[in-house]
Order: structure tokens, then C-alpha cells, then sequence
């Protein structure tokens, strides 16, 4: 491990310290709606009965905005218990459609492994901490494991304009088509969005969106 690489244990410590002894609401990526996560979820047709991922999703309230759109199979992955408990709190007595509750996953996304299939990745904010190559290599091979033919990926980072640090953590910026070509040539890209987050304290933070579908499998190869 070279000593610019941040050890899971300081990724933990950083999260759960940027998390604890203040407002969900203060923190600088909060949205009182995640307006463009929702309008790329519906670009994407994504029914009720898909399992969604909210990857580092934090505190967000996407989670609870999906339970209120009636979606029945909800997680969020994140490796702060701090956040995740803000989480459980807000959502607990309080399940989707099927009656199922939401699912929390307390891990790091560079560790984690899939136990069943996902129908749609979501990730705000969490790729572009990932700055060294072979962790940016290990995520995308974890997206990739978990999203089947016909799974969707919904990506925002810092745009190129964006700022150089998130959290007081380094990040790469990223375009929209760079996103893409992140993504990869076999998913097709279904919406492209450039945002002005504006954080609580009024910064305005440019962000790149990407909506992607894998394709289903290569027809001129297979059959
Ligand atoms: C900038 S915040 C964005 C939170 C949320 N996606 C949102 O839009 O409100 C980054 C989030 O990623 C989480 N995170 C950072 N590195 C992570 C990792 N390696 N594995 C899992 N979660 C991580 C942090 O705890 C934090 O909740």
C-alpha cells in the first residue's frame, strides 16, 4: 500500500467524523431533493420492483424519496455507521411497497461483494474520491459484477470545472463523456446532465450526471 493510499480504516474514520456531531442538513453535498437522481430514475424507466443500491449514499434522502414513489427493494451501502444509522432512524417503521425494509450495508464499496443481483447502481459523490487507478479498476469491477445485462447505472462526480476537493478529501473530476467512456462501451447512455449543486452555505459546486443500461448480451456474437 503506497502512503498516498488511504487504508478502509481511515476511509471509515474520516466518513463517521464528517458525519457525527452535526447536521445531516450541514453537510456540504446535502439536497433537501435529490431532483436529478429522481429525474434520471425515471429517464430510465426504472419499475417499483427494482433493486436500486444507493453506493455511499450516506444520510441522502433519496432513499426515502424512493420509499414514497412506492420502490420495494431499496439499499444503501456506505462505510459510515454514523450515516447509516441517521438512515435507519428515518426509515425505520416505515417500509416499501412489498412491506420490505430498507436494506442497510455497513462496507466499504473498495471490500464489498455482492450477494445478488442489482438492477440499478447509484452513485452521487463517492467514485471521485477514488483518485489512484487500481481502486477507481476495483469499483468498477464491483459495478460490473453486480449489474447484469439490462442494469442501469445512474454516476455523478465533480465536474472539470468542479471543485479539486470534497470532504477536505483530493477527487478526480470528470466530464460527461469521460464518465461514459468510464462507465464502458457496453452500456448505453440514456441521459448526460451538467448541475449546479449548491451547497448549504451557497457554493456552487458543478457536477457531472451520467444514466447508462448495460446492453443486453452482443446478438452478432451469441445465438
Ligand atoms: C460526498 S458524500 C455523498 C453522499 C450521498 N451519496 C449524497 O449524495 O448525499 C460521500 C459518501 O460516500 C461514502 N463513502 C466514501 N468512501 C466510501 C467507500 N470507500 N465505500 C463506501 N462508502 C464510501 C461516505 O461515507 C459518504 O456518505
Amino acid at each position: 500500500v503506497s502512503h498516498t493510499s488511504s487504508s478502509g480504516r481511515q476511509r471509515r474514520e474520516h466518513w463517521d467524523a464528517a458525519y457525527a456531531g452535526r447536521s445531516v442538513t450541514a453537510v456540504s453535498w446535502y439536497q433537501a431533493t435529490p431532483t436529478v437522481s429522481l429525474e434520471l430514475i425515471e429517464r430510465l424507466c426504472v419499475p417499483p420492483s427494482e433493486t436500486i443500491v444507493d453506493i455511499g449514499g450516506g444520510a441522502s434522502l433519496l432513499v426515502d424519496a424512493l420509499l414514497a414513489r412506492g420502490f420495494s427493494d431499496v439499499s444503501v451501502l456506505d462505510i459510515s455507521s454514523v450515516a447509516l444509522d441517521e438512515v435507519r432512524r428515518r426509515t425505520e417503521g416505515r417500509p416499501g411497497a412489498e412491506g420490505r425494509p430498507v436494506t442497510l450495508i455497513h462496507d466499504d464499496v473498495l471490500h464489498w461483494r455482492p450477494t445478488r443481483p442489482v438492477g440499478v447502481w447509484h452513485d452521487r459523490a463517492v467514485l471521485h474520491f477514488l483518485t489512484e487507478p487500481a481502486q477507481r479498476d476495483r469499483y468498477l469491477a464491483t459495478m460490473r459484477s453486480a449489474l447484469g445485462p439490462g442494469g442501469a447505472v445512474i454516476m455523478a462526480t465533480f465536474a472539470p470545472d468542479g471543485p479539486e476537493y470534497c470532504s477536505g478529501l483530493p477527487v478526480a473530476r470528470y466530464g460527461t463523456s469521460e464518465l461514459a467512456s468510464l462507465i464502458g462501451a457496453d452500456f448505453e447512455v440514456v441521459a448526460q446532465r451538467r448541475e449546479e449543486h449548491v451547497t448549504p452555505a451557497g457554493v456552487v459546486q458543478p457536477f457531472s450526471w451520467v444514466a447508462a443500461r448495460r446492453r443486453e448480451r452482443d446478438r452478432s456474437v451469441a445465438t
